[in-house]
């Protein structure tokens, strides 16, 4: 790999070169936060993002080498602009937009529906589940609704927020089986290309998936990468860039496609890949410590630890709160469950003292905790004309029987209790107070 044809090589020696900056952005490289140096604009010999030909291009491609992918492209705006851009191509394509969507999707996936005028038919949750993270979606779930419904895309999430993980090989079958394209919110599993086995959704037989880059591997917010599989159409390919533009800034960011171009050299040296491994190994055995202490860690995500809290006697908040006290902030905590993600970066010292404050932290007996699960709402208007209609605020309690405007979602993990245009209904109104949301927004 010759290292000096990259772009972080390109950023290094533009910035060693003191030339005077004549273009944006204003703080023309001079330290304020500290990162301006690599931060630019196109320039010459820097590339485009939609229309990279050259340096980004070319890190884009030694990416997808790496994933086995037919094609990867980066994004400087999450997984959220991927979600939008993945819609956006089935809509271009198919010239409309039906999903068959695993209930637990990203606001993300909404959004998209209401920008692109898609409508979405629901896979609730085959058994109880006590978080709107958790779908638990099977092979025989999506096989049935396609074999009476025509749909032009399936949607699943998976890992979700919790950790657990779908059977996307089983269902990249059935989609196959019906020629329905399956696209995977990957947002929380970019690591799982690099794992032993490859769990990726797209080795697993997805035809388009996103990953955010930012939250499993050492990249700063805000970067992710959209993958197409080698049997994708060439029709998903030739035109995904302008339709990820149309959602996205002018402005992409340097500093961040210069994180995904360090991210793909550590990759390709195998360095990263070796440290991804071992975190696996030893997030497993920090579970099976923390378990011997009296905790119960659920979900089968080889790098996150997810405690259910409830089972031994405290709130996943509170158990959120226990661990701060030991110097640990948690990604993510609910009446029932705390969130931990380790990547290739923690360290020892640092499972060490998850491990020394699960021995020290009192598990009691389970705890019983009224999460209801989400069942499905009658839709009164489309997700496009509900989101963007004329609305009011209305306490929790009197909204029953109103059609929700604005997607409600807690502030994380960002998936939605009620979707633009449902009928709330009593079992929403339940999830609400069990989420602690107040005050939501109705049609007029
Ligand atoms: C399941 C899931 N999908 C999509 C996203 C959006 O990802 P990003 O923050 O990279 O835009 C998130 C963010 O938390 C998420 O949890």
């Amino acid at each position: 790999m010759n290292d000096n044809n990259t772009l972080s090589a390109f950023l290094e020696a533009y910035t060693e070169s003191g030339t005077a900056r004549l273009h944006m952005p204003a703080h023309k490289g001079k330290p304020v936060t500290g990162c301006e140096s690599l931060d630019i604009t196109e320039i010459k010999g820097a590339d485009y993002l939609y229309e990279a030909a050259g340096l980004i291009g070319e890190s884009e491609r030694r990416m997808s080498a790496l994933y086995g992918t037919g094609r990867t492209i980066y994004s400087t705006e999450g997984s959220s602009i991927c979600i939008k851009t993945m819609l956006g191509i089935i809509k271009s394509v198919c010239g409309k937009l039906r999903v068959l969507a695993g209930r637990n999707c990203h606001k993300a996936f909404i959004d998209g529906c209401a920008l692109l005028d898609g409508e979405a038919v629901w896979v609730y949750p085959g058994m109880k589940s006590r978080s709107v993270c958790s779908s638990f979606i099977t092979a025989q779930d999506i096989e049935k609704k396609l074999s009476v419904g025509e749909f032009d895309c399936v949607y699943i999430t998976s890992p979700d927020y919790l950790g657990f993980m779908a059977d996307i090989e089983g269902i990249s079958k059935v989609c196959r089986k019906h020629g329905v394209p399956l696209l995977v919110d990957n947002a929380h599993g970019a690591y799982l290309r690099f794992t032993e086995p490859d769990m990726h959704p797209i080795t697993l037989g997805a035809d388009m998936c996103c990953d955010s880059a930012h939250k499993t591997l050492p990249c700063l917010t805000g970067t992710a990468m959209l993958h197409f599989s080698k049997s994708c159409p060439e029709s998903f390919l030739s035109d995904a860039k302008r339709i990820m533009s149309v959602f996205g800034s002018t402005s992409p960011s340097y500093l961040l496609m210069n994180s995904l171009d360090k991210c793909s050299l550590m990759l390709s040296d195998g360095a990263l890949i070796r440290r991804i491994r071992h975190t696996a190994e030893r997030t497993a055995l920090c579970k099976s410590r923390v378990s011997s202490y009296g905790f119960f860690p659920v979900g089968d995500e080889p790098m996150k630890i997810t405690i259910d809290a409830a089972l031994s006697g405290l709130t996943g908040n509170d158990l959120a709160d226990k661990l701060r006290e030991y110097g640990i902030e948690p990604e993510y905590s609910d009446p029932v469950y705390t969130v931990l993600m380790p990547s290739a970066m923690t360290t020892e010292d640092e499972f060490r003292l998850i491990e020394k404050a699960f021995s020290q932290i009192k598990a009691g007996g389970a705890l019983t905790v009224d999460m209801p699960s989400p069942e499905p709402c009658e839709r009164a208007v489309s997700i496009r004309e509900a989101m963007f209609a004329p609305s009011e605020a209305v306490r929790v309690e009197d909204a029953e029987g109103r059609v929700c405007a604005r997607t409600i979602t807690g502030c994380q993990p960002a998936v939605p209790i009620a979707v633009s245009g449902e009928l709330i209904n009593e079992n929403t109104v339940r999830l609400f107070n069990a989420y602690g949301i107040n005050d939501i927004y109705v049609t007029k």
